[in-house]
């Protein structure tokens, strides 16, 4: 092929981000994969809306049929969100025979196992890097650089939004209501935030990154969760003033074939490697029989960032279709789902 041609479902912070790196690093693409990489058609709810992207000569329509339908396009990316739409689009788009990568988390922790199962039966890569830590290879750490390992536990920080709320309340005095405001402003909170502040969002992402850390087929159900929602600057002072400091943290533990899943604030210590993780960065701890301690940090929200994630996906996604290893690299849960119920 002399170029890949890519369709793009939504323009908003992270499909902004795509477009704007598939433009400005086209050089280190083309190195990477040897041919020219375009975004051929953007689907979108609103073609008038004011944008500050530019998007040159590519087709912006409200169409899915317009790029789920058009044969000149290799690969989707699902940047839309939500949840049965995007599921719809992803596997009209796999039936299709073309290769998918999205960021929504949301869809993964739930629908991810019949996804990939899809992908699998159609001989099409479904890539989802960028749905856990923005910017951080951590599901690649996993599931390559790490497979070879036993892991035993992780700890992270794996919601940017409401790790911004809680620096900014705890460092800046600022209200609740008005650090939400700031991080949705920047692009690093959902649609809606009530799945950032109520843990939701870091409970799928710990689904996932346990999915691929111990084997198991998790679902969202399996993880307890609490979130930040009553956290008050009061709290945070009160803390502040023993020496700790509040995070969410999403903790995963495997033990005895049982693994247990949380995510909820938790005070830290401030000497406490994940205290000084601030603002929208995320920070996952890897705990491995064999390698020991690793810790995985970076921004873990906003629009390049992200985008990095995606990137890294589609590079992938090209260097199997040279190769011709397209739905292959799907890691097989090896155990049952093997949680510990509360009575245990
Ligand atoms: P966003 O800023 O709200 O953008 C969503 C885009 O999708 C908009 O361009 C919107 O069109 C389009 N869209 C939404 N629903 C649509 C529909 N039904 N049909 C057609 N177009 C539709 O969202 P985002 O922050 O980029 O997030 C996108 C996905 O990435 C989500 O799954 C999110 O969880 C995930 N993610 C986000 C971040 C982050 O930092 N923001 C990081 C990692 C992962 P209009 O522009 O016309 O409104
Ligand atoms: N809303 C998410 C966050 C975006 O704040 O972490 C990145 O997944």
């Amino acid at each position: 092929k002399k170029y890949i041609s890519i369709g793009l479902l939504g323009l908003g912070t992270v499909g902004s981000g795509v477009v704007q790196l598939i433009k400005n690093h086209q050089e280190e693409l083309v190195h990477q994969v040897g041919c020219e990489v375009k975004v051929k058609s953007i689907l979108v709810r609103d073609v008038e809306k004011e944008r500050d992207i530019q998007i040159g000569q590519t087709h912006l329509t409200t169409d899915p049929d317009e790029l789920l339908k058009d044969p000149e396009i290799d690969i989707v990316i699902e940047v839309i969100g939500g949840i049965e739409e995007a599921r719809e689009h992803i596997i009209r788009a796999l039936e299709a025979k073309k290769h998918v990568v999205t960021a929504n988390k949301d869809l993964i922790a739930l629908y991810g196992p019949e996804l990939l199962q899809k992908a699998l039966e159609n001989n099409c890569d479904l890539f989802y890097e960028a749905s856990v830590a923005g910017g951080i290879p951590i599901l690649r750490g996993l599931s390559d650089g790490l497979v070879s390992d036993r892991i035993q536990k992780l700890m992270g920080i794996v919601n940017g939004t409401t790790n911004y709320i809680l620096t900014k309340m705890d460092e800046d005095g600022l209200s609740y209501e008005t650090a939400l405001k700031e991080a949705q402003e920047l692009g690093f909170a959902e649609a809606d935030p009530t799945s950032d502040v109520e843990g939701l969002d870091a409970a799928r992402k710990m689904a996932i990154l346990a999915r691929l850390a111990f084997f198991t087929n998790v679902i969202l159900e399996d993880v307890e969760v609490s979130g930040i929602s009553s956290v008050s600057v009061e709290d945070l002072n009160y803390g502040k003033k023993l020496g700790y400091v509040m995070k969410l943290i999403g903790h995963a533990h495997f033990e005895n074939q049982q693994l247990e899943v949380s995510v909820q604030p938790t005070f830290l210590s401030k000497s406490h490697p994940l205290a000084s993780v601030k603002n929208e960065y995320n920070a996952i701890y890897v705990n491995g029989e064999a390698v020991g301690e690793t810790m995985f940090y970076g921004p873990g929200a906003g629009s390049l960032p992200t985008a990095t994630a995606v990137m890294s996906d589609v590079v992938a996604v090209i260097k199997n279709m040279r190769l011709g290893v397209n739905g292959k690299s799907y890691v097989k849960p090896r155990f049952e789902r093997v949680l510990k119920t509360p009575d245990q």
